[in-house]
């Protein structure tokens, strides 16, 4: 026995370096770190307050041993502040890590200064073990183009584009945001499912060694991955449990999508064929994607959770594709065989 079963979908209590030095075994798929940033914040147990080179050595040592129960085609992603980001890339550098984005997450509602600008991002460096064998499923990440939505060019893929390194579309949980539980640094559910769905697939294991409030484990359980969780206090860890164990079928927070269901995919079929404008036109339109999207979502009489023109959209493109949308007068549809569900 490696020792490795019993971390298996739980948030433990403890610190990472001891809890994963244990382990002999590379069993994680990904890894997501979203360290303590060495700058002074308040946590339960933890002094965020190193001197700089402790503070880097710790950096080396705990990235050290997440690479070893890292399996070899996994994927490691790191959220880190300005003042260590170089400690960080040195530290992947000696491990023999091999970056692949170095990616900015830039939020609303930074911090105000007065003397100097406001700081709204945060670095998050997304690296592989092998450079030539490892998971990226992009297509579970495009998002709608500039190319598509404003210029409706023809040529446009018309499933979407990659995302780009600088992502602006997640803000900053804030006191007042819903998604907030009772925790100061949390990150946006949204923007882990990004990372987890392209870094990942259903049954894989994800493994967040700085857990806090057990957002990694929480979207990963959403997304139907193994997770594992390793937080210092005692506090966190417990209130993530409960987290997850409350979540229940719940969506991505932040995604509005409300679980999809049969009758959701019935309405949508029924309004395209009363609507009678051709997909095509509607990724071309967007006025026109605005109206279907406002019709659907009072179809379907969620309000809190309504569907985004994206969705919508993404979600007529993958039923096309699998010829169950069936066609409108005159049109010609192209199928892929893609099967919807
Ligand atoms: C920036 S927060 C993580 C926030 C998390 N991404 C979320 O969305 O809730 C960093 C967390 O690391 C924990 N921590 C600090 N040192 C640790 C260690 N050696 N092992 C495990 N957790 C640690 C802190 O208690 C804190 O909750």
């Amino acid at each position: 026995m490696s020792g490795m079963e019993k971390l298996l979908n739980k948030i433990i209590d403890g610190d990472c370096i001891e809890i994963l030095n244990g382990i002999k075994e590379p069993f994680a798929d990904l890894i997501f770190a979203d360290p303590p940033f060495n700058i002074g914040f308040k946590y339960d147990n933890y002094e965020d307050n190193k001197e700089h080179d402790s503070y880097a050595n710790w950096t080396y040592e705990w990235m050290n041993v997440c690479n070893n129960v890292l399996k070899p085609e996994g994927s490691f992603y790191i959220a880190i502040g300005d003042e260590h980001v170089t400690d960080v890339k040195n530290a992947a550098d000696r491990i023999g890590l091999f970056m692949r984005n170095w990616i900015i997450w830039h939020y609303t509602f930074g911090q105000q200064m007065k003397n100097k600008f406001a700081r709204s991002h945060t670095h998050i460096l997304y690296f592989v073990k092998n450079k030539d064998d490892f998971l990226f499923k992009g297509d579970e990440v495009r998002i709608i183009s500039d190319r598509q939505k404003v210029y409706k060019d023809k040529r446009a893929n018309p499933d979407g584009k990659m995302p780009d390194d600088v992502w602006n579309e997640y803000p900053r949980l804030c006191g007042t945001f819903d998604e907030r539980v009772n925790f100061p640094c949390q990150m946006p559910e949204s923007l882990l499912a990004r990372i987890i769905r392209v870094s990942s697939e259903k049954n894989s294991w994800v493994l967040d060694p700085f857990s806090g409030s057990g957002t990694t484990a929480a979207v990963a359980a959403k997304l139907k991955r193994h997770y594992t969780g390793i937080e210092l206090s005692p506090k966190y860890a417990e209130e993530s449990r409960q987290r997850i164990k409350e979540f229940g079928n719940a969506s991505i927070e932040g995604e509005g999508t409300p679980p999809w269901t049969e009758q959701m995919e019935k309405e949508l079929k029924w309004l395209y064929h009363e609507n009678k404008v051709p997909t095509e036109q509607l990724r071309d339109d967007d006025y026109l994607l605005s109206l279907f999207t406002e019709k659907f979502n009072n179809r379907i009489g969620n309000k809190s959770n309504r569907l985004s023109q994206n969705q919508v959209w993404k979600r007529l493109r993958k039923i096309q594709k699998t010829g169950k949308l069936g066609s409108l007068r005159g049109e010609r549809v192209q199928t892929n065989g893609v099967k919807a569900n």
